[in-house]
């Protein structure tokens, strides 16, 4: 039996986390007002606004052998990708946990890492005595200066290493390869730099034209998208063919001077106290992989506290920060639109070891994730239409990836819906398509690596007295 008194006080406490129509129009308003200031000048909005030197999208005419490297979240991912007409061909790739320590380890430490595991990847692809391109995919906000060059303005996410924060990342990983190559070994060239948002829209267009925006909901999130030179007033070079570039927005710190605390709640605000990086992501926090379970438990807090939940009594694992992963989340949410809550009973046995929970505690769990959930899939949608208005296309499509956008049984949907919603409600022809880009972080990375070598591709390179041949395949 579910007790309806305890279901209305905690409809009431939780209030707060359902928005309305209004509180989205207004969030997409000022993200809106961010996005125009970032794109002036990058000191002066929260939402940054980089500019990624990339401004051609490919066109099926890259060709060659490249390598591409990820680091974004919580492993390193290398793959040798191998473009033919009318394909793409993954040769081999490998994924490797970061070990937790590393995560606060210095810089090279950090870098050394990276680098001894892509040279023994090249090594067991027979690379040896090749030249060959590597693109990396570097998912944290760096200012870009060229394709290659990319300095880090702050960690995100789990990531704190110090002698990173205003150096060149792709020098420092220039510097660990040089130190772990030695004759025998190929010559990995680093040619261009992006994020995983960039990554995803490149991979993305090359399934559907259209594509304009990059969204990335994983541990972290953020959206890319295409925008014109003459919209950029910060744009320091010539206004040649292409005229467009590639923007990270980065909008996941889109907040972080204040303009959100209207419509954030007290347990946003604590994630954002008990953080790496206070003040910071605003944005990213109230949406991403990484603080939805994280808010889910401290919500549940409270409610204990409140004597409104497990009776009062909170399983010892509700103590612990970041104890709940977000598949658990996504179990929960198959309830949704079901009578029955097995999901919601499956996902807490997994997260409390011991547990006696009743109807009442059930629906309470699922209506707290469900919320917080659908909050965050409506905030991308609010971010994703702002994005889109600004495209002069009737048809923009969205190239998505991330664990939460992706796995999550009902996500996708709920995004799609609030677009729809915020077209129709303003009268504006447009139709936002969906393209899932699956791992498009990392071909992304290559692929860019491919379109630098399109036009010209030599055939030898020279390189301290040494003579590399740039491909065998
Ligand atoms: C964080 C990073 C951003 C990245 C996003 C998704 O927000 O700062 O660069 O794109 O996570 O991984």
């Amino acid at each position: 039996m579910v007790n309806g008194n305890i279901i209305s006080k905690v409809d009431a406490i939780i209030h707060p986390l359902k928005l309305n129509h209004e509180d989205y129009l207004k969030d997409g308003h000022l993200l809106n007002n961010e996005l125009n200031r970032g794109l002036k000048s990058t000191k002066d909005s929260s939402v940054k606004m980089y500019l990624t030197y990339v401004r051609s999208l490919p066109n099926q005419k890259e060709r060659g052998v490249y390598l591409a490297l990820d680091l974004g979240g919580t492993n390193i991912r290398v793959v040798l990708i191998e473009f033919l007409p009318n394909k793409i061909n993954v040769i081999d790739q490998q994924c490797h946990e970061i070990p937790a320590t590393l995560f606060f380890s210095s810089g090279s430490q950090l870098f050394d890492f990276i680098a001894e595991n892509v040279i023994q990847f090249a090594i067991k692809n027979k690379l040896a005595g090749v030249r060959v391109a590597l693109g990396f995919t570097f998912s944290f906000p760096s200012v870009q200066h060229g394709l290659a060059e990319a300095t880090l303005v702050a960690w995100t996410k789990n990531f704190m290493c110090p002698g990173v924060v205003g150096y060149d990342v792709v020098q420092l990983l220039k510097q660990s390869l040089k130190r772990k190559m030695d004759r025998s070994i190929p010559y990995i060239d680093v040619v261009a730099i992006i994020n995983d948002t960039t990554g995803t829209l490149i991979y993305g267009s090359l399934k559907d034209s259209n594509c304009k925006i990059g969204l990335i909901v994983g541990t972290g999130s953020n959206c890319c998208y295409v925008e014109q030179l003459q919209n950029i007033d910060k744009w320091p070079y010539n206004y040649s063919e292409p005229n467009q570039v590639i923007i990270n927005c980065e909008c996941g710190a889109f907040g972080d001077n204040g303009v959100l605390d209207c419509l954030a709640t007290s347990w946003d605000r604590t994630i954002d106290y008990e953080s790496l990086n206070i003040t910071k992501q605003i944005h990213e926090k109230i949406i991403a992989g990484m603080y939805l379970p994280e808010l889910l438990r401290r919500i549940m807090l409270t409610l204990v506290e409140k004597g409104l939940l497990f009776n009062g009594l909170a399983p010892i694992e509700l103590f612990v920060p970041y104890s709940i992963k977000t598949k658990f989340m996504s179990l929960i949410d198959l309830d949704d639109g079901r009578k029955d809550l097995t999901n919601t009973k499956e996902a807490l046995k997994k997260i409390f070891k011991y547990f006696k929970c009743n109807e009442t505690d059930l629906r309470i769990i699922f209506s707290i994730n469900n919320t917080i959930t659908r909050r965050s899939a409506y905030f991308v949608a609010t971010a994703l239409w702002t994005l889109a208005k600004r495209i002069d296309q009737v048809n923009v499509s969205v190239a998505y990836d991330g664990s939460l956008i992706c796995k999550h049984p009902h996500y996708k949907r709920w995004v799609k819906e609030k677009v729809n919603e915020f077209a129709q409600n303003e009268g504006i022809e447009k139709v936002i398509g969906f393209v899932e880009a699956p791992d498009g972080s990392i071909y992304g990375a290559a692929i860019v690596a491919a379109i630098c070598y399109r036009e010209k591709r030599p055939k030898f390179i020279k390189k301290n007295g040494k003579v590399y041949e740039i491909t065998r395949f």
